[in-house]
């Protein structure tokens, strides 16, 4: 007792207590309202029903938004003409569809692989045109419950759509991921949706691919970010105060239900990695990320650019000469510019934080 006297004489022992407990008070709290507010992830079962619901809601959006990313490599690659791909968790079959519209027959194999049986069946209900007798609209495509891993057998194109968010941590995604790029001859492509979140997923896979800390290497060309990034250095939109993800926009026309508009937008976000660089000088041509606002005289574009910086460019045809001004102002959101921009200088604001941040 003397001793605790003492101890409490020469110590801040009272308030260091008090210090304590509140912290404690404080720990508990935080810890009560992230249990309440945290999102408890569940994976979800595809059932016949819910793959009804999926093909209704969401294969034009995502049909839309593949298409896309496939056109970019279809327009600056012409000539890789791919003849086998694969899809990681295919669902009702966006992706082959999507590259089918895209390559035609000169796709030989598809392979389609997705966990859910009822997914599957429904994939080729669609593709047989709604009965089970009918002709397969697209021949050449076999489904796989399971991911085949070995490295010897590649795709000259992967595709994983609106997938990586449906597995159920990052050990997962690093190894679905790793198998991925080891399946990948040609280009890899990644889809997710036009959130945060989404642009997370692909900044995780974008790391990992780029890592490459895969045991099974069987093919050693580098990987390269091919799209949408016109550099391969970190991405500029995660360096802000607030990360913003990098999103695109996709016009198109909904499956035609009675309750659907007959326009809509797909937000989406995608990364495309190839094997080894591909393409000329032109990858370093910057990649317009938001909105083009034309005005009188002048065009207001911002652009993630090969410094790995973010520009606003004020392109007018005084200054930077009439083709590239004109070439400006029929720009979207999503289109590279084709030129370097000296003048430009990177945008100290990195831009509205409320802008795409949704
Ligand atoms: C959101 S859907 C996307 C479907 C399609 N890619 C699209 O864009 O329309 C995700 C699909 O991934 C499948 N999936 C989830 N985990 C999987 C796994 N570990 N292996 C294979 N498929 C998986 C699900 O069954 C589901 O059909």
């Amino acid at each position: 007792m003397e001793l605790e006297n003492k101890f409490r004489e020469n110590t801040n022992f009272k308030s260091d207590l008090n210090i304590y407990q509140k912290e404690e008070k404080l720990k508990n709290d935080v810890l009560n309202t992230l249990r309440k507010n945290t999102y408890h992830w569940q994976p979800l079962s595809y059932t016949d029903q819910l793959g009804l619901v999926y093909l209704a809601a969401r294969f034009d959006g995502g049909f839309a938004a593949v298409s896309r990313a496939l056109q970019e490599i279809y327009q600056r690659v012409p000539d890789f003409n791919p003849q086998t791909l694969m899809d990681f968790g295919s669902g009702v079959g966006s992706v082959s569809w999507a590259a089918h519209g895209i390559w035609g027959n000169k796709l030989k194999e598809y392979m389609c692989i997705d966990s859910s049986s009822s997914m599957n069946t429904l994939s080729e209900l669609v593709l047989r045109g709604g009965s089970d007798k009918g002709e397969m609209h697209i021949s050449g495509i076999h489904f796989r419950q399971f991911l085949p891993v070995s490295p010897k057998v590649q795709f000259d194109l992967v595709v994983s759509a609106y997938s990586l968010n449906e597995l159920p941590n990052f050990a997962e995604r690093e190894k679905i991921i790793q198998t991925l790029w080891r399946k990948t001859g040609g280009f890899l492509v990644l889809v997710e949706n036009g959130t945060r979140e989404g642009y997370q997923l692909l900044m995780e896979a974008r790391d990992i691919v780029l890592k490459g800390g895969d045991k099974e290497v069987w093919d050693h060309r580098p990987a390269y970010v091919f799209a949408p990034c016109p550099h391969q250095l970190e991405c500029p939109k995660l360096a802000g105060r607030l990360p913003l993800p990098c999103n695109f926009m996709q016009k198109y026309q909904p499956l035609r239900f009675s309750w659907n508009p007959s326009v809509a937008w797909e937000k989406f976000s995608y990364m495309i990695f190839s094997r080894g660089p591909v393409g000329d000088n032109d990858s370093q041509w910057p990649r317009v990320i938001g909105p083009v606002l034309c005005r009188p005289r002048h065009v207001h574009c911002k652009m993630c650019c090969s410094d790995g910086k973010l520009h606003h460019d004020i392109i007018t045809a005084k200054r930077h000469g009439k083709d590239l001004y004109r070439c400006a102002r029929n720009s979207e959101w999503g289109d590279r510019l084709p030129a370097m921009i000296s003048s430009s200088c990177p945008d100290k604001t990195q831009f509205d934080e409320k802008e795409s941040s949704s």
